[in-house]
């Protein structure tokens, strides 16, 4: 018997799980082994984050990617997507320039990719002004709110939003880039009673990140998820799974059978 495709996820189904009042799962991925596996597991969303950065190559801040790498891991998680909606980063300086370089990057990595969306961070005029654009272009545009990592130097890395003006601030923004197009909206390290506010001033989904539980749907980045970093345990983290301790005690173990001898065995040589 031929299995058939499972039905994609498409934008207005994640639009319309807010209106329906079901939350939406969002996970990053950055290969394709994980990518099968997410997918496979059914999450909504899958984010190629320039996270990236941090998680795979090791940078300390998400500033140094490039937009080949953003593109390279994006070809190789949508090789392993069969469902899930794929939304890919724009990296740090590849849409702030203009309108016309973000125009033409975002449509690069949607061509080279096969993204359905990409996701930009900010809430300026500019960056309201550049959305705007975007999506008139026929750019799914997901907007990032909050602490924006790609601005890290001059915000640092700490909860956003405190201030009544700042959150005020944060409000009419979230307002505007839904007025702009955004199709969806990512809360990261804010308070938990603004990301409610947020989530109830648009009718665009919300997707949090250590922002509390009322967001219309949660995202987290799939090796913090999977405890396989054991150096990250900020208290939004919900580690799913011990994934470093097993990883280390099966290499220990390959490690000690290799030297031993034990293995390989006759059953595993042909
Ligand atoms: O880069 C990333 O993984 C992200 C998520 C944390 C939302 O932007």
């Amino acid at each position: 018997m031929i299995e058939s495709a499972p039905k994609r996820v498409t934008i207005r189904d994640v639009v319309r799980m807010k209106r329906d009042g079901k939350k939406l799962v969002v996970v990053t991925a950055y290969d394709v082994l994980f990518a099968k596996l997410v997918d496979s597991a059914g999450v909504d969303i899958v984010l190629v984050g320039d996270s990236v950065g941090n998680v795979v190559a090791g940078f300390e801040t998400t500033l140094p990617v490039s937009l080949d790498q953003m593109i390279y891991h994006g070809r190789a998680v949508r090789r392993g997507i069969r469902r899930a909606l794929l939304v890919v980063d724009m990296p740090f300086l590849s849409y702030q320039a203009s309108e016309e370089s973000a125009i033409m990057n975002c449509g690069n990595v949607m061509k080279q990719t096969g993204a359905d969306a990409v996701k930009v961070e900010g809430g300026t005029e500019e960056m309201v002004q550049t959305v705007g654009r975007l999506t008139r272009m026929g750019i799914p545009i997901v907007a990032h709110l909050g602490f924006t990592p790609q601005s890290i130097r001059t915000i640092g890395m700490r909860v956003q939003g405190r201030e009544e003006a700042d959150a005020q601030r944060m409000v009419d923004q979230a307002r505007k880039l839904e007025d702009a197009g955004a199709f969806s909206l990512v809360l990261e390290l804010i308070p938990s009673d603004l990301a409610q506010r947020i989530t109830e001033a648009i009718a665009i989904p919300t997707i949090g990140i250590g922002a509390g539980p009322h967001c219309d749907g949660q995202v987290l980045v799939l090796p913090d998820l999977l405890g396989l970093n054991d150096e990250f345990a900020p208290k939004f983290l919900k580690k799913y799974a011990d994934l470093a301790g097993t990883v280390r005690e099966a290499v220990q173990r390959y490690g000690e059978e290799v030297r031993s001898g034990a293995y390989p065995d006759a059953d595993h040589s042909n």
